[in-house]
C-alpha cells in the first residue's frame, strides 16, 4: 500500500515538473520563454525606431542652452564659493544675473554691482530699512562680517566673467 501511494505522489512530481516545463516562465524554458524572448527583440526594434527622434530633441536642446550661454556673454564659467551657491544662487543666478537657463529667477540681477553699494543693500535688508520679506528673513541669520563677504565677493563678479571671458 505505502508502495502505490509513493508511486502515485511521484507520478504527481513528475507529472507537474513537466507542465511546468511546457508552460512555465522563462527560467523553466517554457513556452513562456519564447514570449520573453519576443518581447525583447520588440523592444530592440522599438528603440531603434525612437532613437533618433530622442537625440535630435536633446540636440535642439543644447543648441538652445548654448545659444543662451552665448547671449548671456558666457558668465557663469567662473568659481563661487559654495556660501554663495548655496544661499544665494538659487534666486540670484550662479553667477549673480538674476537669470538660469534663460529663465528669470526670482532675484534681480546683482552682477556689475559695486561692493559698497550691494553691501548697503544688503545690510538694509537685515535692518529692515530696506524693504523685502524674502531678502530680510535670508539674511536675520548672517552677521555683519557674513554680509560684507557676500557683498565683496559679488562685487568681484563681473570682474571675474570678463577674465574667463578674455581666456
Ligand atoms: C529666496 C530668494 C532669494 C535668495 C535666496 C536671495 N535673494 Fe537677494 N533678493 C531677492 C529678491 C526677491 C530681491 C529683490 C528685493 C527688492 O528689491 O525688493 C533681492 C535683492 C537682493 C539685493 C539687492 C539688489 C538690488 O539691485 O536691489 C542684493 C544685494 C541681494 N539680494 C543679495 C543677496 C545675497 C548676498 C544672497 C545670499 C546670502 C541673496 N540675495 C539671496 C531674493 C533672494
Amino acid at each position: 500500500m505505502k508502495n502505490v501511494i509513493v508511486g502515485v505522489l511521484t507520478l504527481i512530481v513528475v507529472g507537474l515538473m513537466g507542465f511546468v516545463f511546457m508552460n512555465g516562465r522563462a527560467y523553466h524554458g517554457g513556452e513562456a520563454g519564447k514570449v520573453t524572448e519576443d518581447m525583447s527583440t520588440f523592444k530592440q526594434s522599438d528603440n531603434v525606431v525612437a532613437k533618433p527622434t530622442e537625440k535630435s530633441d536633446r540636440e535642439k536642446e543644447d543648441e538652445k542652452l548654448s545659444a543662451l550661454r552665448d547671449k548671456a556673454g558666457n558668465a557663469g564659467a567662473f568659481k563661487v564659493s559654495n556660501e554663495y551657491k548655496s544661499k544665494c544662487s538659487s534666486c540670484h543666478g550662479v553667477n549673480g544675473s538674476g537669470m538660469q537657463n534663460g529663465k528669470k529667477l526670482m532675484g534681480p540681477k546683482i552682477i556689475g554691482q559695486d561692493a559698497e553699494k550691494l553691501y548697503t543693500d544688503l545690510i538694509d535688508f537685515k535692518a529692515g530699512r530696506k524693504e523685502n520679506i524674502i531678502m530680510k528673513g535670508l539674511l536675520m541669520n548672517l552677521t555683519e562680517e557674513d554680509l560684507r563677504r557676500f557683498a565683496d565677493e559679488i562685487g568681484e563678479f563681473a570682474q571675474k566673467a570678463k577674465e574667463q571671458n578674455s581666456q
